[in-house]
């Protein structure tokens, strides 16, 4: 969905953040501080004023500025992604054997290891040296290859190597070298040194643009999944790992005042890149290739700074009202589409309570979970718990252990659990599931309709209401005929004809002439608009196309959901007997009113609760 942020009013963009984007480009453009990076000679090539930047959402869209797609190496940020490919392909044990994750507070090419011999963290060159070993361990020719293919999965295209940036580094990489040796002293890094070197030497001298790197953090931001691609290239659990080192050391001895001062996970490169993350939330790329002495980008430090401060951003500066969770609160009686026979409605009636639905919203969180817990507890426990998911977006592994906990705390109090709003097979569903120990009874159901049905039906079967629909009722049953003395019902059913419909057969179409109304026997008919969408389901007792009694034409289809008995009254039929019986044909109008004000009740109640939602 391309939205329209480049529409401009007198010559600035019309969207905020395009705006502040263009904006801070151009105020930070004329900043000239810092130098190229020299200690690689293929480096000292960049050109000072490059300047780009690129912002990209979680759906996608992204935004840029000056030169956003000037490709440059990707050096140091590279690190953050080939650490979690590390996590993901040797596993956080080994990894974790093998590297520290604590701030070296040293420079990025510091030989300092800690005490135990292991590099300080991933995102010194030690410890990235030490993951490429790692990557070439477990993948040995291939360990390159496995490295540029997930950054590009991470970037959303296939991205390539600079080879004069790779050999010159080659060339010149006497301190890593001696790095690489002193890591294999320590049995740090296994087997070839060289080969190794090469890895993290051509990892290094990827090609990337602010672009990509703006994809490539979204893609952290996003848990993981790139926005653009829908690809999943790491799971959230190696996100939350990279994004901690990414705190801790990302940012090298400049670490603890970048998030004090900006507070987004963020990765430097000496080739001018910065990538920030800000999770749930965006990706930033930024590219100048004059350092500081950190070897972080001057303007680059200047525009996430900008950023954060202007949007308040700080990952930190967090607050949410967990209590816009739950958007609607009620037992079944209120909303329930599904038409009743009077005696199961009495029992429905006389059991108001024995179904609660709490319809949810957002993205669940653990205290989202907490709240809906203690709010379930604080009434007496339901027969029939609905849980409608249909507006939550995701839900965190810590909320759904604790939905899991929940749930499996109240099955014994002969509670049944339901899940709507969720379609089988969707992750979220899975993830419920996968909490529950193997005897759980949760049932789930796409549309929260048919879990309220699901929710009567077992209400009515433990109260004695149930009857066989295809039990076949008599034409005294039908509400529109309720106070017609019987051996005038008994002349409607003469002038009636019965009909039979196949399950699946349409019985009426939406804009053909009404002729006829047809009194249902036995078995369950739906009332659909054309495009599908349920309106009422209608079981014996009740009548269908009785509309006819005030429009000239159906004004929607009414289809069989089962096999259907009822018998049809043709409106010229009926209007002769109303002719010679003109009590019954008040009778039977006075009736049709009643039920339409009933339908009406229950369709401002579903408004209400609907409204009661949007408002929430
Ligand atoms: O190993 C090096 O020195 C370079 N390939 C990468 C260093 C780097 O990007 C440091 N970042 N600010």
């Amino acid at each position: 969905m391309e939205l329209r942020p480049r529409l401009r009013v007198n010559g600035s963009s019309a969207h905020p953040l395009t705006n502040f984007i263009e904006q801070t480009h151009r105020r930070l453009a004329g900043e000239n501080a810092g130098a190229v990076a020299d200690y690689i000679p293929e480096l000292k090539k960049a050109k000072p004023a490059h300047f780009g930047v690129a912002m990209a959402t979680l759906d996608g869209q992204v935004y840029e500025a000056g030169d956003s797609a000037v490709a440059f190496t990707i050096q140091s940020i590279s690190k953050a992604f080939v650490f979690a490919l590390a996590l993901e392909t040797v596993g956080a044990a080994r990894i974790e054997s093998t590297i520290g994750v604590e701030p070296s507070g040293d420079a990025f090419n510091s030989i300092r290891l800690r005490s135990d011999n292991r590099p300080f963290n991933p995102m010194v060159n030690a410890g990235a040296i030490a993951c490429s070993g790692l990557m070439q361990e477990a993948e040995g020719d291939k360990a390159f290859e496995a490295i540029r293919s997930a950054l590009s999965r991470f970037a959303g295209r296939e991205l390539a190597v600079d080879e004069a940036a790779f050999a010159s580094e080659r060339l010149t990489g006497d301190r890593n070298r001696a790095i690489a040796y002193l890591l294999h002293s320590y049995d740090i890094v296994k087997g070839d040194v060289d080969t190794v070197l090469d890895v993290y030497f051509r990892q290094c001298s990827v090609l990337v643009t602010a672009r990509d790197l703006a994809l490539m953090a979204a893609t952290l931001a996003n848990g993981g999944v790139n926005p653009l691609s829908g690809e999943r290239v790491i799971r959230p659990y190696t996100v939350a790992r990279a994004l901690s080192v990414m705190i801790s050391s990302g940012m090298y001895d400049f670490a603890g005042e970048w998030i004090y001062r900006v507070g987004v996970p963020a990765k430097s490169g000496v080739g001018g890149g910065i990538i920030a993350a800000l999770p749930s939330q965006f990706g930033l790329g930024t590219f100048s290739p004059l350092l500081d002495e950190h070897g972080n980008s001057v303007r680059g430090l200047k525009v996430c700074e900008a950023l954060s401060e202007h949007f308040e951003l700080h990952m930190l500066n967090r607050t949410s009202d967990v209590r816009s969770c739950i958007v609607a609160d009620y037992d079944f009686a209120r909303v329930s589409p599904r038409g009743r026979q009077s005696h199961e409605q009495k029992i429905l009636d006389e059991h108001a309570t024995a179904v609660r639905v709490l319809e949810l919203t957002g993205t669940l969180s653990f205290a989202n979970v907490d709240l809906i817990a203690r709010r379930i507890l604080s009434k007496p426990l339901p027969q029939v718990l609905v849980l409608d998911l249909r507006r939550v977006l995701t839900v965190s592994t810590g909320a759904v252990k604790m939905l899991g906990g929940l749930i499996e705390s109240l099955e014994p109090a002969d509670l049944m659990p339901v899940i709507s709003g969720v379609d089988r097979g969707s992750a979220i569903l899975d993830l419920v599931t996968a909490s529950l120990g193997k005897g759980s009874r949760l049932r789930d159901f796409a549309l929260l309709d048919e879990a309220i049905e699901w929710a009567e039906d077992q209400i009515i079967f433990r109260f004695g209401g149930f009857t066989h629909l295809l039990d076949a009722t008599d034409l005294a049953e039908q509400e529109l005929l309720i106070g017609l003395a019987p051996e005038l019902i008994a002349q409607v059913g003469a002038l009636a004809a019965p009909r039979r419909f196949h399950t699946g057969e349409r019985i009426i179409s939406a804009g053909a002439p009404s002729s006829s109304i047809f009194f249902l026997q036995s078995g369950m008919v739906s009332v659909k608009l054309a495009d599908g969408v349920r309106l009422a389901t209608l079981v014996p007792g009740m009548a269908f196309g009785e509309m006819a009694l005030v429009e000239r034409h159906r004004a929607a289809d009414v289809w069989a959901d089962t096999s259907v008995q009822c018998a049809e009254l043709t409106l010229d039929d009926f209007d002769a007997f109303r002719t010679r019986h003109p009590e019954v044909g008040e009778r039977i109008m006075r009736n049709l009113a009643g039920l339409l004000a009933r339908r009406l009740g229950r369709a401002n109640t579903r408004i209400d609760t609907l409204s009661a939602l949007r408002s929430a």
